[in-house]
């Protein structure tokens, strides 16, 4: 495999120091994770580093709120980041953190560079101030009523009702949600990155055919926009590196967060004593890879490309992104139970159950992954424990107990050993491109041949017949032959079984072994190797998860604490006339899609009886999968007055309970309710 041997560096987007990991995380850690010990098992040299975040305004704010320092928090969640990586298997050779002097020098050599090459400027910006508690607000920090739509409660960057983007100073009656105050306008010196310097450059790399088409596209549509000015510099007070020439000015978190990769690499380099040049400067012959989830994709393609460019450095050899988890078809919801912390889980399941999901699932395009929980017991159960594992177990027993643990010296059927060894081309290529549900499928492909094997010989017939043993013998060591190759396969994915199966087979799993044949051999006593997922744990994790929502839930960067939903007061009253003028009709949704450019929005097409359909935009992207709405009745109100929106024009509205966000419910009518039936 390895004929000429690979130096690569492998990333993962680096998880803010504001809160626990929780299993959307952990998609990329365990993808990059998977691909990482892919590398090292066919002998490509391959370091894998990451960091927590550990800088910006929430983590600020977060600390104030818990009362302690942000190094001391910082501190605290590192080590509880950590051991999550470390329980799920996640294999880093080191673990870092942005706030730390390695990251300090990095950043201020990148931005003196950056500076001494012409790419900084200053310019004087306005901004919305919150004199209470003395400091600037970022956008998600400012709530107020929408410019265009003027529904209530927005955040100061879009709104959620109608998807309007704007400047917070443009919200009508702005207030601050870090004190409620209401915030002035300030002006400010802020730096800038000159971003637009780097278009044809960043062009070139879009227009190479190393991109996931999926990013590509979105390159092209923010070139088509115009690239813009960045602004790199925050106000005190900020947690994060002051700016070396200008005291009182702070680089904003996503200036030195991306700097991590190379800083958690330089101290590991030094620890290892590896050349950190060999892999980082210009020219550099090493490959380099950062796994990222799909929102940070234009830090990752535009800014930190352009950042090592104008700072002399090489840039990545790829960025790959993935998509995001959903859980059970929906948005991950504290509500639901379905926002699921990492460690929530471990303690509840084994760890390679969802290691080995997410691989059966994986492509290496960037859609999103649902962690259908009914789904993922009866996979892990079915082809982890009931093909794989089953082939170890049908076998070892007869080879312990009747040839004391040897294996047969000749092997019973060459071709079909022949047919598993032959397999590793398509596998190694399936790794090597991230199609890992693709290398999923060949190894249960393959499972399935070896339990057919199995079944056809009736070893277990042949031991109750005389004369029989040497056959009892070949054809259960051709069983732990063919077991033995699908644990090479397995290996990146499951790795603790892949130790346990190596403990049993008395030997060290490489890719190397798959053309290697153990006859005459000598195998350890089998033991149970996985246990079937366990429903009950699953519904126990579920329901722990409700239960932990006030104590672990975390708010997400750049977004303020969520507040604790109450019960709205019952409006004034009306008379039975008034009600009466609202149409409600029973609808079905006929169709549902994403809206191109809306954060919120989804697409609902409602046969309501009529000939014509009806469309309608709803802002329910955060709880519902389209997919999951398509055939569902639900209730319309028919008659709202038509409303234009930017993409296109809504004629009414369905009905959901719900505060909003994730937290949203849709009405669906009892069965039996017909498409146009009035709802009164
Ligand atoms: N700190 C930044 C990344 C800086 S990289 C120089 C950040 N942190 S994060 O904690 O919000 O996210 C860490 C990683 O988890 C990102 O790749 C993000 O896309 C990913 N995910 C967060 N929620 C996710 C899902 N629900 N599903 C899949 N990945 C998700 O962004
Ligand atoms: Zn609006």
């Amino acid at each position: 495999m390895a004929d000429q041997e690979r130096k690569i560096l492998v990333t993962n987007a680096l998880p803010y120091a504001n809160g626990p990991i929780h299993l959307g995380h952990m998609l990329g850690y365990i993808q990059a994770d998977i691909w990482v010990r892919y590398q090292r098992l066919v002998g490509n040299e391959c370091h894998y580093v990451c960091a927590d975040d550990a800088h910006g305004t929430p983590i600020m704010l977060k600390a104030a709120e818990f009362g302690i320092t942000p190094e001391e928090m910082i501190e605290q969640m590192s080590q509880a980041h950590q051991a999550d990586f470390r329980d799920f298997g996640v294999s880093f050779d080191h673990y870092h953190s942005t706030h730390s002097e390695e990251n300090r020098a990095l950043a201020s050599l990148i931005y003196t560079r950056l500076r001494d090459n012409g790419y900084i400027t200053t310019n004087t910006i306005e901004q919305l101030y919150d004199a209470e508690r003395g400091m600037f607000l970022p956008d998600r920090f400012v709530k107020g009523t929408c410019p265009e739509c003027k529904s209530p409660d927005q955040y100061g960057d879009n709104c959620d009702n109608c998807a309007a983007t704007y400047s917070p100073i443009d919200l009508i009656d702005p207030r601050s949600a870090v004190s409620g105050s209401v915030p002035e306008v300030r002006e400010s010196e802020h730096y800038f990155f000159d971003l637009p310097a780097f278009g044809d450059m960043l062009k070139e790399w879009t227009h190479s055919g190393s991109l996931q088409p999926e990013m590509a596209n979105k390159l092209n549509e923010w070139f088509e926009a115009g690239l813009q000015q960045w602004d790199i510099s925050r106000d005190a007070p900020y947690f994060g590196f002051e700016i070396p020439d200008a005291p009182g000015k702070y680089f904003y978190v996503w200036l030195d967060a991306p700097i991590g990769y190379m800083s958690s690499f330089q101290h590991y380099a030094e620890r290892e004593g590896l050349n950190f040049d060999e892999f980082w400067q210009k020219g550099s012959k090493a490959e380099v890879y950062h796994f990222i989830g799909k929102d940070i994709i234009y830090f990752h393609s535009l800014f930190w490309p352009a950042m090592l460019k104008g700072a002399n450095f090489r840039q990545p050899t790829n960025v790959w992104a993935h998509g995001f988890i959903t859980v059970n078809g929906t948005k991950m919801s504290k509500s639901r139970g379905t926002f699921i912390m990492a460690r929530t889980y471990l303690e509840h399941l084994n760890p390679e159950y969802l290691r080995y999901y997410f691989a059966a699932k994986l492509s290496n395009r960037i859609d999103d992954l649902d962690l259908n929980l009914e789904d993922f017991t009866q996979r892990v159960n079915s082809d982890l424990v009931g093909k794989v594992v089953n082939i170890a177990s049908r076998c070892a027993g007869f080879i312990s107990k009747k040839f004391a643990g040897q294996l047969s010296d000749t092997v019973a059927e060459p071709e079909l050993l022949a047919e598993f060894q032959a397999a590793q081309n398509t596998i190694a290529q399936a790794y090597e491109s991230r199609e890992f549900s693709k290398a999923m499928r060949e190894v249960m492909r393959l499972a399935d041949r070896a339990n057919e094997y199995i079944a056809i010989k009736e070893p277990w017939q042949l031991a109750k017949q005389e004369g029989q043993e040497q056959a009892v013998q070949d054809i259960c060591s051709m069983g732990i032959h063919l077991f033995r190759i699908l644990m090479v396969y397995l290996k990146p994915v499951t790795p603790q079984l892949a130790a346990d199966a190596e403990a049993f087979l008395q030997d060290t799993l490489t890719w190397a072994s798959i053309d290697q044949v153990l006859t005459g051999h000598t195998i350890n006593k089998f033991k149970a190797l996985l246990q079937r997922v366990d429903k009950e744990k699953v519904n126990t994790m579920i329901e722990e998860s409700k239960e932990s929502l006030q104590e672990t839930a975390a708010p997400a960067q750049e977004t303020p604490a969520p507040t604790q939903a109450a019960i709205e007061p019952i409006a004034a009253e009306i008379e039975f006339d008034d009600f009466m003028k609202v149409d409600m009709r029973v609808a079905r949704i006929v169709n549902a899609e994403h809206v191109e450019g809306a954060d919120k929005l989804i697409k609902l097409t409602l046969d309501i009886g009529l000939a014509e359909t009806k469309q309608v935009f709803a802002g329910i992207k955060a709880a519902y999968q389209p997919e999951s709405l398509v055939g569902q009745l639900t209730v319309m109100v028919a008659n709202l007055k038509p409303r234009k929106m930017r993409f296109g024009l809504s004629e009414g509205m369905v009905l959901a309970a719900g505060p909003g966000g994730d937290d949203l419910y849709i009405l669906n009518p009892h069965e039996g309710a017909q498409p146009g039936m009035q709802v009164k």
